[in-house]
């Protein structure tokens, strides 16, 4: 999609639609004479994604004018404006409208609007259809999307706008990939295609190099698959670095999860393809990252894996020793998400990393505790906590903080190693937060679980269904935020 700024003059844009905001209350001068009927009759009453297309409307050169409604006045915020963006695109979608236009006026002509309408526009166009042959009946994208606003500045935010909603894309990209499309070895490739377009340095680490560092939590998870593991090392460098931190980015990139031995029922399996969303979110967020140059070092490692069932495959009451040293208890095969992020936490400590982000799709439980709506937060570190937490309300990627008392680590005492995988049925996001703390060590870190948020299981009004590339936009915030 065409994404560009255009100079103010809204009714004089030769477009298929343009898109104007209308709050509740009192109807746009500029609509109401050839609108007054569907003002009058309620139908058009602003609420929040409410639209109403006009064929023809005086005054204005386009084609098409979507009243889309803002809901109350002074209530939309960026979040709103990026949802509000995207839920255009899709509703224009498969009308027969090539060219599209957003009009912002006064308090929503700035930066911070300009750059979440771009955002939202952009992901709103996706559709997770690329396997589909017979296309005849899909919806065409829309081409082209101009933001109808003027103020400083603003070329720069659509910029970081587009820049945003092509990574998230790009997450969503692989993150659709079907399991037998997208081993680890091939979600690698996608990394290196990123890497080398954005001019990235990538490193993947095969089975032979982790043997050799002793990822033996990893390696324990990958022997059941005929399909090698790999560990993806992604390096960005400023030019001229703020500060001394390096900050790591770690994704979970389970291209597969059966469950291994502890084998997962076979309602529903499918999902598990998006085992990987994570680490898919962490190669797309490198990709922006590479393009909007923050002044701070960061390492994205993803550890990649598929579990699976066989002759040759990890074994409950298994015990295998860590890159770190520490020896686990592997009890239940299917807790493997914590086995390969341990592996990757500790290595992202041996490269030098100063603060770490780990994201995962990594229990069921946190979708129990929080729904599909909010990702869980867990952290060792309260300064850290609150600047994720910061980035993740600008991003509009709702978080919520959960809590690691030295409690939750009774369930993890094992006889026979250091930790055992697992805990009991309660509380199983903070067990396993618990888990991964253990490797974090004194190192400032956040975990992320996404398991309820990486996937939506129906669409949104502005986004397809299918994968999210959440926590894409609070990585990238938070990196640029740094310092
Ligand atoms: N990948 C799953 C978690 C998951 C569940 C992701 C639902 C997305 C949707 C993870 O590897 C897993 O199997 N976790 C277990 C942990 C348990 C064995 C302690 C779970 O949540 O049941
Ligand atoms: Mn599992
Ligand atoms: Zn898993």
């Amino acid at each position: 999609m065409e994404v560009k700024l255009a100079p103010s003059g809204a009714a004089a844009l030769k477009v298929d639609a343009l898109v104007l905001l209308q709050p509740e209350g009192p109807g746009r001068p500029d609509l109401w004479q050839s609108l007054a009927s569907s003002y009058t009759s309620g139908e058009i009453k602003g609420k929040f994604l409410e639209f109403t297309l006009a064929h023809g409307v005086a005054g204005f050169a386009a084609t098409r004018i979507v009243v889309a409604g803002i809901g109350k006045p002074g209530k939309l915020n960026t979040a709103g404006m990026a949802k509000l963006a995207g839920a255009a695109v899709r509703f224009l979608k498969g009308k027969g409208v090539t060219s599209t236009a957003l009009g912002l006026e006064g308090e929503f002509a700035t930066a911070e609007f300009v750059e979440a309408a771009a955002r939202g526009a952009v992901t709103g166009n996706w559709e997770p259809d690329y396997l589909r042959t017979v296309r005849e009946d899909l919806p065409q994208p829309i081409a082209e999307f101009a933001i109808v606003a003027a103020g400083p500045a603003l070329e720069r935010a659509m910029e970081r706008g587009k820049i945003l909603g092509e990574a998230a894309n790009v997450a969503r990209d692989i993150a659709v990939e079907p399991p037998n499309l997208l081993d680890p070895v091939a979600l690698s490739e996608r990394a290196r295609a990123v890497a080398n377009a954005a001019g990235l340095a990538i490193d993947v680490l095969d089975r032979d190099r982790m043997q050799q560092m002793g990822m033996g939590a990893l390696l324990g998870v990958a022997q059941g698959s005929a399909k090698p593991p790999v560990m993806i090392r992604l390096s960005y460098k400023p030019a001229t670095p703020s500060s001394d931190s390096h900050l790591a980015l770690i994704g979970k990139g389970v291209t597969f999860d059966t469950g291994g031995i502890s084998i997962k029922p076979a309602d529903g399996m499918e999902k598990m393809k998006y085992d990987m969303a994570a680490g898919a979110a962490v190669i797309g967020a490198m990709q922006a990252i590479a393009r909007l140059k923050p002044s701070v070092a960061v390492t994205a490692l993803i550890p990649a894996v598929e579990n699976m069932p066989g002759s040759r495959a990890q074994r409950p009451g298994d015990i295998v020793t860590s890159l770190s040293g520490k020896t686990v208890e592997v009890l239940n095969t299917d807790a493997e998400g914590r086995l390969i992020l341990c592996d990757a936490i500790t290595w992202a400590k041996q490269l030098g990393c100063t603060h770490l982000v780990d994201a995962a799709t990594l229990t069921g439980a946190i979708a129990v505790a929080l729904g599909y709506s909010r990702s869980g937060v867990f952290s060792n570190d309260e300064e850290l906590a609150a600047r994720w937490l910061s980035a993740s309300e600008a991003a509009g990627e709702p978080m919520w903080r959960m809590p690691l008392d030295d409690e939750y680590r009774e369930q993890l005492k094992s006889v026979y190693a250091d930790i055992q995988n697992i805990g009991t049925r309660w509380g199983g996001a903070c067990t396993a937060a618990m888990f991964l703390k253990e490797f974090a060590g004194d190192t400032p870190w956040v975990h992320l679980d996404i398991a309820g948020t990486a996937w939506l299981d129906e669409a949104k009004p502005w986004l397809a269904k299918g994968p999210t590339a959440v926590p894409l936009v609070t990585f990238v915030n938070f990196v640029m935020n740094w310092k």
